[in-house]
Formats: structure tokens, C-alpha cells, sequence
């Protein structure tokens, strides 16, 4: 497949890096300086692509997306923070006949464990006797808080026990690609699930594996529609 990048941070060259291991050609790398709101997704740039992934920041996001689906390009996104744009984005899919997948963490081990967490919520539904609480850490250099992934085991566990809170706390240090922690503590015991991200491979390993599904799948999807079996 021919594959545009955008966003030549850590996530995109971790992408270039599996893209090309696994065959594919870059059609092009898009980096911040030619392509402020979007400017450089111009149709003739992305003629001949057949898919883009898209990694960058919170506010750049929404731009990028819309002009990739503008110009007819299959596109993956992971980048996290920008979901307030996903109602026009949907729209702009929609009325294009386009294809997006947006995930806010593309590791296979998150999907499972947000799966087992939602098990282990209603195992601790109606047990007042636990406080429930979410942890969740990542490098100094994310830019936002709390984790795209965090918000979606809280929505996930709120549906299985909608009587308890589960407040999140963030922090943003050191290097770590990211590490997530749901515990219930009882007055005498603490109950933990946790998943930690050894390194960014597995989520680029996930991204490509998401672009190379997207193309003839239109529609606005997550990673759970390439998974398969849905949410649960
Ligand atoms: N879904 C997942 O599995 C997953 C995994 C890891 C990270 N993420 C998310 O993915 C995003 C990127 O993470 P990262 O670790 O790669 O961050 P990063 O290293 O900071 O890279 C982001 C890159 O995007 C560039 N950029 C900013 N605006 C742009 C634009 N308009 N066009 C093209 N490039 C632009 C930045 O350039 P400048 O530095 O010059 O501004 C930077 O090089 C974040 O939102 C992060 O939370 C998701």
C-alpha cells in the first residue's frame, strides 16, 4: 500500500519504521512546519495514496482529518485529545462516503484489559465496601490529561456499575509510553488490573494494522469494528 503519514513525532516515525519493515511504500511523511491547518493535504500531494495515518496533537487533529477525508483518503487516526470535532468530522465522513478509524490507543493488550475491566466492574458492582480509582501515567511530553484510553475505561465502567465513581488521576513524567491502572480498595484489601506499554511498537503495530484493514470499510470506525465481537 502507499501510505501517507502525518506527523513526524515519535508515533509517526514509529509507523514509517513498521510501514516499510512490512512492505508498504511512504507516500509521504507530513511534518508540522509545511502543514499548518492542514494546508499541505492538498489533493494533488495525496493523489495515489491509498490510506493515511494520522499522529499528531490535540489541535491540529481535527484539521488534518477533515482535509484528508476532503481529499477521498482512508484515514487512521491516534491521535488523542480532539473527539469535541468527532460529531463534524462524522458528518464530513458521511456526506463523502469516506472511511475513518480513530482509536485512542491501538495496542491489542488495551483492548483486552478494557474488556476485563468492565468484567471485574460488575464483579464489584453493588459492594459499597470498595472505593473504586484510575491511574494512569505517561511521558512528560503528552500533551493531554487525562489519557484518551483513560476516558474510555471510565465510560466503560461507568456503563458496568453506573452507582460508583471512578475519578482518574493523571501523571505526566519521566518516559514512560504509557501505563493504565484500574483498583477497587476495601478497608482491608486492594484489588489492581493493569496494562503497561513497553514501548510505541505495539501501538504503531496497531495503526498499521488498522490501515491496512480501513481501505473498502467506510464508515466511521473504532478498533473494535476491526477486532471484531464489538465492544463488549
Ligand atoms: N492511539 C495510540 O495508540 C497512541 C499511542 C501513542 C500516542 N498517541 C497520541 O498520538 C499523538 C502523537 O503522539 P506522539 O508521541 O507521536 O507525539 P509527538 O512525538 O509530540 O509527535 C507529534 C508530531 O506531530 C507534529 N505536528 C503538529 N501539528 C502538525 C500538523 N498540523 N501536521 C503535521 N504534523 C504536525 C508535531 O510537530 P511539532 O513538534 O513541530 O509541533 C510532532 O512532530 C498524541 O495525541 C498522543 O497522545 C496515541
Amino acid at each position: 500500500m502507499r501510505i501517507v503519514i502525518v506527523g513526524d513525532g515519535r508515533m509517526g516515525r514509529a509507523v514509517r519504521r513498521l510501514a516499510e519493515e512490512r512492505g508498504h511504500t511512504i507516500h509521504a511523511l507530513v511534518g508540522a512546519a509545511e502543514n499548518p491547518g492542514g494546508r499541505a493535504l492538498a489533493a494533488d500531494r495525496l493523489a495515489g495514496a491509498d490510506v493515511a495515518v494520522e499522529f499528531t496533537t490535540p489541535a491540529a487533529a481535527a484539521a488534518n482529518l477533515e482535509r484528508l477525508i476532503e481529499a477521498g483518503v482512508p484515514t487512521v487516526t491516534g491521535t488523542t485529545g480532539w473527539l469535541e470535532a468527532l460529531p463534524r468530522i462524522t458528518a464530513l465522513v458521511e456526506r463523502r462516503g469516506g472511511a475513518l478509524l480513530h482509536a485512542a490507543n491501538f495496542s491489542l493488550g488495551v483492548h483486552l484489559f478494557l474488556r476485563t475491566a468492565r468484567e471485574l466492574a460488575r464483579r464489584f458492582a453493588g459492594r459499597a465496601e470498595f472505593d473504586a480509582f484510575i491511574l494512569e501515567e505517561h511521558h512528560a511530553a503528552k500533551l493531554d490529561a487525562p489519557s484518551g484510553t483513560a476516558r474510555e475505561l471510565q465510560a466503560r465502567l461507568a456503563a458496568a456499575d453506573p452507582e460508583r465513581a471512578f475519578p482518574i488521576t493523571s501523571i505526566r513524567a519521566g518516559a514512560t509510553p504509557g501505563t493504565h491502572l484500574v483498583a477497587y480498595d476495601g478497608p482491608y484489601e486492594r484489588v489492581t488490573l493493569s496494562h503497561e506499554a513497553r514501548s510505541r511498537d505495539g501501538f504503531a503495530a496497531g495503526a498499521l494494522a488498522a490501515a491496512e484493514w480501513l481501505p473498502g470499510h467506510p464508515g466511521v470506525h473504532t478498533i473494535d469494528d476491526m477486532l471484531g465481537g464489538g465492544p463488549e
